[in-house]
């Protein structure tokens, strides 16, 4: 969930303000972009240069850069409060949590919570005594009020050697709390997305194959971003050289048309949104012969039988809450083929790609694309990335199934 996430680390003057290291490591190890900001009092709690290393980014904790080979330039809390995706106060200090209230911006770390449009978490840390203060409490409360999320306190052994509510939560609490913020706002949380990608393999011998260019980009992508858009991912893949991507994605190795006919039958009753990227065989050889076959100097002639069609056979299987997307690889008279396509095996939608586009197809790193959907709308979208374009037919798809 974090992935790719801009994520800003606000570090008040508490003794805690040493699981800020912990929580910058989680954060890094989850895929996030982590920035940190420093108040001058935190600094003497942890020093910016274990934060620096641990984030990647240089810490900030004053308005002018006051470093040795810097010019004493601004650090533009506007461009920062914007980059972020979140914010994150941890530890949240009693003083730091009053200049947020009352808008103070004492600090820099103020300045950047006053600029910043994102949603801001809070993660109070201070003593049992403070944290109870009807002043805190107000504080909060107020905070909580206007939209700040809440990570709450612990309680237990305080730095005091009292007992009671005031501790850090635990970074590992923290940064689940943020993904669990995130994974609600996914617009595939809950989803379950199945994936074909890649070409099948027809054994022609024990060292033959009848197959075909495709490399699996756009389905490993489809994958990757669906993940990222919250859902839980089966993705069913042919032989390809790509790893799996990052995230929760479940993947099924299949070699043959009919393994991934199998796979994906099985899949089915799981999936919310089905998508078949895979480039599958329509033939297959229908005699696999034992041994290698030896030259004879003649001619050869391999006799081919049909594949079963899965995604006809997804389209007669599906149920009106499922939602089927098929892809299809045209040559000549695109859209009428694909639209053909579309009614004959049922389907929601249907992705157009075609060959004749320069930098479109098997084995590129770019994709043009159109997709229709059953209620005739057509959306033509420009030559992108395979990542931009997995991105612009999930959209789409979360914009039909919303119309459902
Ligand atoms: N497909 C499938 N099973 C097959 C062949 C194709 O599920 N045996 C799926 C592909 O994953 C894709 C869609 O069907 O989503 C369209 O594939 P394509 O090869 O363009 O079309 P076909 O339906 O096979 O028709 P034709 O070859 O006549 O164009």
């Amino acid at each position: 969930m974090l992935q790719g996430k801009h994520i800003l680390l606000g570090v008040s003057g508490s003794i805690a303000a040493y699981k800020a290291a912990y929580i910058t490591r989680l954060l890094v190890k989850n895929g996030a972009s982590v920035k940190v900001v420093m108040t001058e009092a935190s600094s003497h709690f942890i020093t910016p240069l274990t934060l620096s290393t641990l984030s990647g980014n240089p810490v900030i904790t004053d308005f002018v850069n006051k470093e040795e080979d810097s010019d004493g330039t601004w650090n533009n809390h506007v461009e920062l409060g914007l980059w972020a995706d979140a914010m994150l106060v941890a530890p949240a200090t009693a003083n730091t949590l009053a200049d947020f209230v009352a808008g103070q911006a004492r600090s820099y770390l103020t300045a950047v919570y006053l600029s910043a449009r994102c949603p801001v978490f809070i993660a109070p840390a201070m003593d049992v005594d403070m944290y109870k203060h009807p002043s805190t409490k107000e504080n909060v409360e107020k905070l909580v009020a206007r939209g700040v999320e809440l990570i709450p306190p612990g309680v237990g052994e305080l730095a005091s050697g009292l007992e009671g509510e005031g501790r850090l939560a635990e970074p590992e609490e923290v940064v689940k709390y943020l993904e669990n913020y995130f994974l609600a706002r996914s617009p595939l949380a809950g989803k379950t997305v199945m994936v074909t990608a890649g070409p099948t393999y027809e054994p022609i011998d024990p060292v033959r194959f009848v197959g075909n260019h495709s490399s699996g980009k756009m389905g490993f992508a489809i994958a990757e971003v669906a993940a990222r858009m919250g859902a839980r991912v089966i993705l069913i893949s042919g032989p390809t050289a790509l790893s799996t991507p990052k995230g929760n994605i479940a993947r099924t190795d299949v070699v043959t048309a009919q393994d991934m006919y199998e796979a994906s039958l099985k899949a089915l009753p799981e999936a919310d949104i089905i998508i078949m990227s895979a480039a599958v065989a329509d033939y297959t050889p229908e005699q696999v012969a034992h041994e290698k076959i030896k030259k004879t100097g003649g001619d050869l002639s391999i006799t081919l039988k049909p594949t079963q069609d899965i995604l006809k056979e997804l389209g007669r299987q599906k149920k009106a809450s499922q939602c089927l997307v098929g892809f299809a690889l045209e040559t000549e008279n695109e859209e009428t083929n694909a639209l053909k396509k579309l009614a004959a095996k049922n389907l929601d939608l249907i992705v157009l790609n075609s060959l004749r586009q320069e930098g479109a197809g098997f084995a590129t790193d770019t994709n043009r694309v159109t997709v229709f959907d059953k209620d005739n709308n057509k959306t033509d979208f420009e030559l992108k990335t395979k990542q931009k374009i997995a991105k612009d037919i999930l959209d789409k798809v979360v914009e039909y199934v919303a119309k459902k």
